[in-house]
């Protein structure tokens, strides 16, 4: 059997985004500070990446942190940010070398001068890598997404009023604008909410909860996952 024809009757979701949740949990269940409970759940998303290529998958995104997460105590804030600073520099080779795109999608104006000059760098050191396209949604929230966008069609369209905006051309002015909107929406640790993540571009994904908690999601729990995407019957309102 072809491997094409395989992933046909696989059905393999293009876009695969997952809402990484229950670090804290996971870290206070074993008597641990919370930050270690992230570091764990870095590891989890090396394992994702890996069963990504894997699966064939194309697109794989991560809300690593939110606009809301700027709420957060200090220390954690700041230790989560050196956390992801220091994964890309960790990370860095591996993309280049297994052909992965990395892409950050975000409010930028938050984010230090270091972290966005790392994120410079391997976004254009990598940004004719085609094998995997990997987004970390960082300082991102969908209503956000969405409020910069629509200010950016107004001027637009105060400059050519003559336009007419479809929702494709909406989805242009979107922080998110060419990458496909996810076909699978995974978020763990039993919570069932969007948290103000990806409020347009999941009109029709499928979601899928899981108890497990993000540090302990690794490839078998990213392989059941697609297994159950695989099962579902997308009919975006039609009739089928
Ligand atoms: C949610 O758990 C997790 C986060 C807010 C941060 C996740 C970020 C990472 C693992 C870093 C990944 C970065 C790179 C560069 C790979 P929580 O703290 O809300 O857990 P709780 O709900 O149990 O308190």
């Amino acid at each position: 059997m072809t491997k094409l024809l395989m992933e046909t009757e696989k059905r393999i979701p293009t876009h695969v985004s997952i809402i990484m949740d229950g670090n804290g949990r996971w870290a206070r269940e074993r008597g641990m500070e919370r930050t270690m409970g992230h570091v764990a759940g870095v590891e989890s998303v090396r394992a994702c990446t890996v069963a990504a290529i894997e699966e064939g998958v194309k697109y794989l995104s991560f809300f690593a942190f939110s606009e809301e997460n700027w709420n957060r105590p200090e220390g954690e804030v700041s230790s989560l940010m050196k956390l992801m600073f220091e994964s890309m520099q960790k990370e860095f080779e591996m993309f280049v070398r297994e052909g992965v795109r990395f892409i950050v999608v975000g409010d930028r104006e938050k984010l230090g001068s270091a972290m966005c000059g790392i994120i410079d760098n391997i976004m254009e050191a990598t940004k004719n890598n085609s094998k995997l396209t990997f987004v970390l949604f960082i300082s991102y929230s969908g209503k956000w997404d969405i409020l910069q966008a629509a200010k950016k069609m107004a001027a637009d369209m105060a400059a050519h009023p003559e336009k007419n905006v479809s929702e494709a051309d909406f989805g242009n002015y979107l922080a998110t604008a060419g990458i496909p909107d996810p076909d699978l929406l995974i978020r763990t640790s039993g919570e069932q909410r969007i948290s103000n993540y990806l409020l347009w571009q999941t009109a029709y994904s499928e979601f899928y909860f899981t108890p497990v908690l993000w540090p302990d999601f690794r490839e078998a729990d990213f392989k059941a996952a697609l297994e159950e995407y695989a099962k579902r019957d997308r009919r975006y309102g039609k009739v089928k």
